[in-house]
């Protein structure tokens, strides 16, 4: 009896408790609940582990006032405060009516469930503003997701001054610990771990994409979590523009996470009747530590987020050649590198940038999307045919938001850059930003990339994106509605994309922006893999990978081979390389003309090697088992689905003299399962069970500088 009870209550995924007006919403792995307190505030209730009666919930009360410097609002924990009436901390919501009434006071008014989703309707207390609060629960990817749909229903303009997705509160206390990643150009999604005190932490991108500063993701651990153990809360942020995650700890040990677009230069007007969706922010709760976390939005990216979602195939083997070629790209040099690529058994051959317009160098060109024709006389037509005859498809590099000012596209449209007037038009890799908030320019844009590849018929674009907006002007808008830029250009960011991918079903897209630039929840909506970081340099790539890793899955994770010594002047050998880069979708990046035989040889063992595995990397199960920021080696373990099968990576930095090769305790395994083990080159180990190698663990012979392994394990 008390089994079928947990039976019937968890294949439930939203209750609602009508008499004490309390909902439970139920994941595999976590509950979280809310309800409403007699005064109408929707109040936060619980986020932990999971619970099967909703009984156990105490409904939402209106406190008492501590102080006059302290109402009770500070003691509650509201799921969207709206700013307005005494609340003082961050709020979710904030308006400036057109007759100068910014109070904004948010009560329960209805709510519906349907499916999987509720939403729930606050209103202002004087009817004129509606905030719809949309639950998505996803019970088996053990994730919730919120957003909020801000209506104007009264009959003046309003303007949003924040519209953020969700409030996040935590079980009130001290002692948290934040986990975010940070970065640079070239060096994205740093891992940092801080504790949280009172005062607040801003994570944000005022650049206008997703940036290399900060990645729309954190996590929250009481201080004690690792990889395998402890309580950890986290969230992602699904958009490509100015977003802010702030996280908050009050003078009472409320702990809040408030996220959603940008505070920063926003404001967006809304007239009677219009209404603003803002982007969509992913949680959930994990018990057994930051591993499991990032498991969790994995799987949730590959089963709900990802444009193909079950049926997205495995990523092919890429060769891209612009780190061998840059911009000098023509018919005869590509084909000959693609000829060598189909030898190494690449599947995607990517030309990337240099091959149209008037594009030699990165000062011209940009915006003028013709095939040059002294590069391509006859157009891209022969090098793709070539391409397809060695057995790979075709991918293309564009970067449709940008222009040059030195370009046919800007002598026709000079009016088409985002831009102050009577200001100057700031250049960044002497280039401007189109403002793609404009209809005309989005229509453009989708034109031009659809006729390239209704024209060619290829397989994939490197949508790339090279810098940061700056005088983020509309002048052909007014006043008030200049800033909905901010918003208005990713939303035609997403519906180009989905445009594009439903005229042509089998295309694919990668994001790049100057590497990890454009890397969250939603462009994962539309894309195949994200150009993780122009910083192909192994070892410093073992960092952004483990980064990257926290919040996205393996198969996004794009990374190429490339040559030595790399950009920060360091060797490491190419066995390494490949290694790192087959944690994720395996590139090669490398001129293909300067390999030895020896090179050729290997690569071809890798790639072939990588074919055997990719399936377990791409969509299995990651355990980060040691970190290369604590360690002299690195491992990474991925389980296949069925468990059946594993992989597990190491790589040596640099070995002290006389110490010992590092013990690999592998994870997930089945502890009754007897596994073969199997190392890169193909010599056969002996034969473990999973109890014994998740124990004992797997050593590994790791010598000197940069030595690194590949450890198969085959269920048997
Ligand atoms: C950016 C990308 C690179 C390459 C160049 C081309 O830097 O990140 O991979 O495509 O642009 O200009």
């Amino acid at each position: 009896m008390f089994l079928s009870a947990v039976a019937v209550v968890s294949a439930q995924s939203i209750q609602y408790d009508a008499s004490r007006k309390v909902w439970l919403l139920n994941t595999r792995v976590s509950s979280y609940a809310m309800g409403i307190a007699p005064d109408g505030e929707l109040q936060h209730l619980y986020w932990g582990g999971p619970l099967w009666r909703i009984e156990d919930v105490p409904a939402a009360k209106t406190r008492d006032d501590i102080s006059s410097f302290d109402p009770h609002e500070m003691l509650e924990a509201e799921e969207f405060p709206g700013w307005g009436g005494k609340r003082f901390y961050e709020t979710a919501l904030k308006v400036t009516r057109a007759d100068g009434n910014r109070d904004l006071v948010l009560h329960y008014e209805s709510h519906k469930t349907d499916g999987d989703t509720l939403s729930i309707t606050l209103k202002d207390i004087n009817n004129d503003i509606e905030a719809v609060l949309e639950y998505r629960v996803f019970a088996d990817a053990g994730i919730v997701s919120r957003r909020a749909i801000i209506r104007n229903k009264s009959n003046q303009a309003i303007t949003v001054e924040s519209a953020q997705s969700a409030t996040w509160n935590l079980p009130p206390g001290d002692g948290y610990r934040l986990t975010y990643l940070s970065g640079r150009w070239a060096a994205e999604t740093q891992v940092n771990r801080e504790p949280i005190h009172e005062g607040m932490k801003v994570l944000e991108s005022r650049l206008g994409h997703t940036g290399h500063n900060f990645n729309p993701w954190f996590a929250i651990d009481k201080g004690e979590a690792n990889e395998e153990h402890g309580s950890v809360w986290f969230g992602a942020l699904a958009w490509s523009g100015n977003w802010r995650i702030s996280v908050e700890q009050t003078p009472y040990k409320q702990v809040r996470v408030t996220g959603g677009f940008n505070t920063f230069d926003f404001a967006y007007p809304l007239k009677p009747g219009e209404q603003l969706e803002t982007p969509v922010f992913y949680g959930g709760y994990a018990a057994n530590g930051f591993g499991e976390a990032s498991r969790l939005l994995h799987g949730l990216e590959l089963s709900s987020i990802e444009p193909h979602g079950s049926a997205a195939r495995v990523r092919p083997v890429l060769y891209n050649s612009w780190e061998a070629t840059e911009f000098d790209v023509n018919e005869a040099g590509q084909t000959a590198l693609a000829q060598k690529a189909a030898k190494l058994g690449v599947e995607l051959f990517v030309m990337d940038d240099g091959w149209f317009g008037k594009r030699n160098t990165d000062h011209a060109g940009l915006g003028d999307w013709v095939v040059n024709p002294q590069k391509f006389p006859t157009g891209l037509g022969g090098l793709i045919k070539s391409v397809n005859a060695l057995g790979m498809d075709f991918g293309l590099w564009v970067e449709p938001e940008m222009v040059n000012p030195d370009s046919d596209l800007y002598r026709a449209h000079p009016d088409w850059v985002m831009n102050f007037p009577g200001r100057p038009r700031s250049e960044l890799r002497n280039q401007l930003v189109l403002n793609m908030a404009r209809d005309d320019v989005k229509e453009h844009i989708f034109e031009v990339l659809d006729k390239l590849v209704t024209t060619y018929t290829f397989r994939y674009f490197k949508w790339d994106m090279n810098r940061i907006f700056s005088e983020p002007g509309w002048p052909e808008v007014s006043a008030d509605a200049q800033r909905e830029l901010w918003v208005k250009y990713v939303w035609n960011y997403y519906e180009i994309m989905d445009r594009l991918r439903k005229n042509h079903p089998e295309l694919e897209i990668e994001s790049c922006s100057g590497g990890g630039g454009r890397i969250d929840l939603g462009v994962l909506r539309y894309v195949d893999e994200v150009w993780t970081s122009d910083n192909t340099e192994a070892f410093d790539r073992l960092q952004i990978q483990e980064g990257f890793s926290q919040a996205y899955a393996a198969k996004f994770m794009s990374a190429w081979v490339t040559d030595v010594p790399n950009t920060n002047g360091r060797s490491t050998p190419l066995r390494y390389r490949f290694l790192v880069a087959m944690q994720g979708a395996l590139g090669v990046g490398s001129n293909l003309n300067k390999f030895t035989d020896g090179d050729t040889k290997l690569a071809t063992q890798m790639v072939a090697l990588y074919k055997r595995i990719r399936e377990t990397v791409q969509f299995g199960s990651l355990y980060r088992l040691l970190s290369p920021r604590t360690n002299d080696t690195t491992a990474n373990e991925y389980v296949s689905k069925d468990g059946k099968e594993a992989v597990v990576f190491a790589f040596r930095h640099s070995q002290q003299y006389n110490t010992e090769p590092p013990t690999i305790h592998p994870q997930g395994l089945e502890p009754r399962g007897v596994y073969q083990l199997e190392l890169w080159d193909g010599t056969l180990l002996e034969k473990s069970s999973g109890a014994y190698l998740m124990e004992n663990g797997i050593h590994v012979n790791l010598r000197g500088d940069f030595d690194s392994t590949a450890v198969l394990l085959h269920g048997q």
